[in-house]
């Protein structure tokens, strides 16, 4: 019941100030994002390519209002690439990008979000890495996808991202799932309507099984963000029955969730690439994460109440 509350909080400026002003707060943002600056960012996805994993890098931001604030999430990516090559991290980290965050809902934001996030993926070619495109709230689907067919154009290796909660993801997978195209599936994170979405868990895990089937039976590389365990297991599965080795597809999580089970995958060898956000605008994202999660809700909600 708590989760759509919470959605619909993660876009509220009050809530976000009454969150962000609470002691308890800050031990519970570290659980999930690493850092705020890049430093300790580079720090956790050194310690984890030393483990055996892959990463991919989220410099948190999202939802902009002002054209220099794009400008600015461009140039923390184009830092952050810099760092990746000097550190000799590129080959295990690429870097995942919200396109609200390079001005998609701005006036004119297609364009502008195209020029902005374009030398960024330019600059990660350079440097011998990729980006994938995160996914957003429903209305964001078409224009991203079309930034995607762009950007692939001259960098096929770009990412996308697609989410099984949505009616239209099964068409969206079969447009995707062509040779050397990158899909993420997730089950996705937003409030959405029901006139576009499953509201029924099932009916999204049910989904989410069609859409892995598809891109496992496709040309492409799946790579399954999920951490549950009935999703990971199906994914072996499929992965046998469609012949794919081991790197031909990939399992994704997020940073401090089921860290035992990422490497277990590893140890299985199993690709594994952790989603590592960082930076100080972490209030949508832990607010999506505490929506996933009954216990982590309680638990952070509670302390909220006695602190
Ligand atoms: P779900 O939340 O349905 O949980 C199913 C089961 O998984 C649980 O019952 C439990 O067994 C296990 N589990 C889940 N969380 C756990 C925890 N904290 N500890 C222990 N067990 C746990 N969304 C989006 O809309 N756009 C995007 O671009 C992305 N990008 C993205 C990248 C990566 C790498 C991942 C992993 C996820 C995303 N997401 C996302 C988020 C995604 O849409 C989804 O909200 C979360 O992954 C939660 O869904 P799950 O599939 O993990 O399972």
């Amino acid at each position: 019941m708590l989760g759509p509350v919470l959605l619909a909080a993660a876009r509220s400026d009050s809530i976000r100030r009454l969150v962000s002003a609470a002691p308890v707060t800050r031990p519970m943002v570290d659980r999930f994002v690493a850092g705020e600056r890049l430093d300790p960012c580079l720090d956790s996805v050194a310690a984890l390519a030393a483990r055996g994993m892959q990463v991919t890098i989220d410099h948190l931001g999202e939802d902009i209002t002002d054209r220099s604030e794009a400008l600015r999430n461009r140039d923390a990516y184009l830092a952050l690439t810099d760092a990746l090559a000097a550190a000799g991290l590129a080959e295990q980290a690429e870097m995942s990008v919200k396109l609200s965050a390079f001005g998609q809902a701005l006036p004119g934001g297609h364009d502008l979000a195209h020029d902005n996030v374009l030398p960024v993926v330019e600059a990660a070619a350079a440097a011998g890495t990729t980006v994938t495109l995160d996914m957003e709230d429903h209305t964001t689907v078409d224009s991203t996808l079309a930034i995607l067919a762009q950007l692939r154009e001259r960098f096929p290796g770009t990412g996308a991202v697609v989410q099984s909660y949505l009616f239209r993801t099964e068409e969206d997978c079969h447009a995707l799932a062509g040779e050397g195209s990158r899909v993420r599936l997730v089950k996705g994170a937003y409030k959405e309507p029901a006139e576009v979405a499953y509201q029924d868990k099932h009916e999204v895990d049910r989904a989410y099984v069609r859409c892995l089937k598809i891109l496992m039976a496709g040309d492409g590389y799946p790579m399954v963000g999920s951490h549950d365990p009935r999703m990971v297991a199906i994914a072996q599965n499929l992965a046998e029955r469609y012949g794919r080795k081991r790197d031909e597809y990939e399992f994704q999580m997020l940073y401090g969730i089921r860290a035992a089970e990422q490497e277990r995958l590893v140890a299985d060898g199993h690709r594994m690439r952790v989603y590592v956000p960082y930076g100080t605008d972490w209030y949508g994202y832990f607010m999506r994460r505490l929506a996933e999660r009954p216990a982590n809700m309680g638990f952070f909600l509670r302390s909220l109440v006695t602190s």
